[in-house]
C-alpha cells in the first residue's frame, strides 16, 4: 500500500514537472506528448536580463546570430564581389508601357571558376526611385511572366540548345505567373527584382558546383561542418544582388524588401538576419528551418529536412536530428534578429508540413524584441482565423488553402509595405 502510494506520488510529480516545462506546450499537437521549453530571447548566455535595444544589440543579438551561423545555416568562409555587370536588356515599354524591364548579368570570378547571376527587374515606369521586392524564383526568370523578351538562363550544365531542351524551357515561360502578381506590384508603385536561385547554387546535394567552390581553400571539396549549406549560399546571393541594387538609379536602396516562399522563405529570413541593408523581410510558408518552431516537432522535423535535403544547412545542424531540445536557439530567435525592421510571416491553413501554428508562435515570441524597441509586434496571442491579417511591425496571416503564393498573399505584402514605407 505504502509502496503503491509512493509510486503514484512519484508519477504525479514527474508528470507535473513535464507539463510545467513547456511554456507554450498547450499548443503542441495532441498526439505528440513532447512538451518543450523555448530558449529565452531576453536572457543572455551569461544570464543577463535584456530590456533595452542597446542591451539587445550589445549582448544578445550577436550571440544568437553566431549560434545560428555556426550550427544551423553555416558561415560564409570568405568574400567575393561581382567583377563585371553586363546589361543585357533595357526596355521602357514593358507591361504595355507601365514598366521598365532590365536584365543584367552579375559575373563572379575566382581563379578558373566563375558564376553568372542573371537578374530580371521590372520597375514602375516613373521618374522616381522605387521601392522593390527582391525575390528568388524556382524555375527561371522566364517562368515569372509570359514575356517573350525574358532571357532564358543557360548554366554550364544545361547550355545545350537542342530543340527538345529549347521546347521544355519555352514551355515554362509564364508558367509560374500566378505566384507573382506582377501587375499588382507595379501598379502599387513597387519594382520586382528576381533571379533563379539555381544561378547561385544549384539545388542539389553537390558542393562542387555553384558559389561554394569559388570560396574553397586549397584542396577543399566540401564545406567544413560550420560552413555554408545552400540556404546560406542563397542568402549570400541576395546580399550580392543588394550590392548591385545599391548602384541602380531606378531603385530606392533604403526600401528593398526581401521576399521568399518555402525554402526561399527560410533563405529570406536568414538573409535578412545577416544583412541589415534589407529594410523588410517576408517569409511565405517557410516552415521547418524557417519561421516554424523546431521544438514543436509538428509537420516537418529537423531529421526530415536534413535527410531529404542534406545540402541545405551546415553539417553541424545534423547534430540536432531528433535532438531539437539541445539547440540553444529556436526559430523565434531568427525572426527576432530582423528587428526592428518590419518582418512578415505568412502561413497557409492546409500547409501542415510547415506547421502554421509553429510559424505563428515564432512570430508572436519574436514580437518581444519589437516591444523593446517601442514597436507593436504581432498584436495577438492566438492563431487567428483564416484570411485575417495582422500588420504590426510583425505581420502575420493564415491564408486559407495550400502551400503556395497567391494574389491574397501579395495584397497583404503590399498593404504591409505601404504601411511601413509611406
Ligand atoms: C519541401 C521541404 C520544405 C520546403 C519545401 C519547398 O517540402 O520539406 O522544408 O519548404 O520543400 O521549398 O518547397
Amino acid at each position: 500500500m505504502v509502496k503503491k502510494t509512493l509510486l503514484s506520488l512519484i508519477c504525479f510529480v514527474f508528470i507535473f514537472k513535464l507539463s510545467a516545462q513547456g511554456n507554450i506546450e498547450n499548443n503542441a499537437n495532441k498526439n505528440d506528448l513532447i512538451s518543450y521549453k523555448l530558449p529565452k530571447l531576453l536572457i543572455s548566455n551569461s544570464g543577463k536580463k535584456i530590456s533595452t535595444p542597446r542591451e539587445w544589440e550589445n549582448f544578445r543579438r550577436g550571440e544568437i546570430y553566431s549560434y545560428f551561423a555556426n550550427n544551423i545555416y553555416g558561415i560564409v568562409p570568405g568574400e567575393l564581389n561581382f567583377q563585371e555587370v553586363e546589361v543585357l536588356d533595357f526596355d521602357k515599354n514593358a507591361l504595355g508601357g507601365k514598366a521598365i524591364r532590365k536584365q543584367v548579368n552579375l559575373i563572379f570570378k575566382k581563379g578558373k571558376k566563375s558564376i553568372v547571376m542573371t537578374l530580371l527587374i521590372y520597375f514602375p515606369n516613373k521618374k522616381i526611385k522605387s521601392p522593390v521586392f527582391l525575390a528568388y524564383n524556382f524555375e527561371g526568370n522566364h517562368s515569372v511572366n509570359d514575356d517573350p523578351s525574358i532571357i532564358i538562363y543557360r548554366s554550364k550544365e544545361n547550355e545545350s540548345t537542342n530543340e527538345k531542351n529549347e521546347e521544355t524551357r519555352e514551355n515554362k515561360r509564364g508558367g509560374r505567373e500566378s505566384r507573382w502578381a506582377l501587375n499588382k506590384i507595379i501598379d502599387s508603385g513597387y519594382g520586382l527584382a528576381t533571379i533563379d536561385y539555381n544561378n547561385v547554387d544549384p539545388d542539389k546535394n553537390d558542393f562542387s558546383d555553384g558559389i561554394h567552390s569559388l570560396l574553397y581553400k586549397f584542396g577543399q571539396i566540401k564545406p567544413a561542418k560550420n560552413e555554408w549549406g545552400s540556404i546560406s549560399a542563397w542568402a549570400w546571393g541576395m546580399s550580392r544582388i543588394m550590392d548591385y541594387l545599391e548602384t541602380e538609379e531606378l531603385i530606392d536602396p533604403k526600401k528593398v524588401i526581401l521576399f521568399g516562399h518555402s525554402r526561399l522563405g527560410k533563405t529570406a529570413l536568414w538573409a535578412g538576419a545577416t544583412d541589415l541593408r534589407f529594410s523588410m523581410v517576408i517569409s511565405n510558408n517557410s516552415g521547418c528551418g524557417g519561421a516554424a518552431i523546431s521544438r514543436r516537432r509538428i509537420g516537418e522535423k529537423i531529421l526530415d529536412i536534413n535527410t531529404n535535403f542534406p545540402h541545405w544547412f551546415a553539417k553541424n545542424f545534423h547534430n540536432f536530428n531528433e535532438n531539437e531540445s539541445s539547440l540553444k536557439v529556436d526559430q523565434h530567435m531568427l525572426i527576432a534578429l530582423i528587428a526592428p525592421r518590419p518582418v512578415y510571416v505568412a502561413s497557409a491553413s492546409e500547409d501542415t508540413w510547415a506547421d502554421p501554428e509553429g510559424e505563428f508562435l515564432a512570430a508572436k515570441e519574436a514580437s518581444l524584441i519589437y516591444n523593446i524597441y517601442g514597436k507593436k509586434g504581432i498584436g495577438i496571442d492566438k492563431l487567428p482565423s483564416t484570411n485575417t491579417p495582422f500588420h504590426g511591425s510583425v505581420g502575420y496571416h493564415l491564408r486559407e488553402g495550400k502551400h503556395d503564393v497567391t494574389d491574397f498573399d501579395w495584397e497583404q505584402y503590399i498593404i504591409f509595405a505601404n504601411k511601413h514605407f509611406r
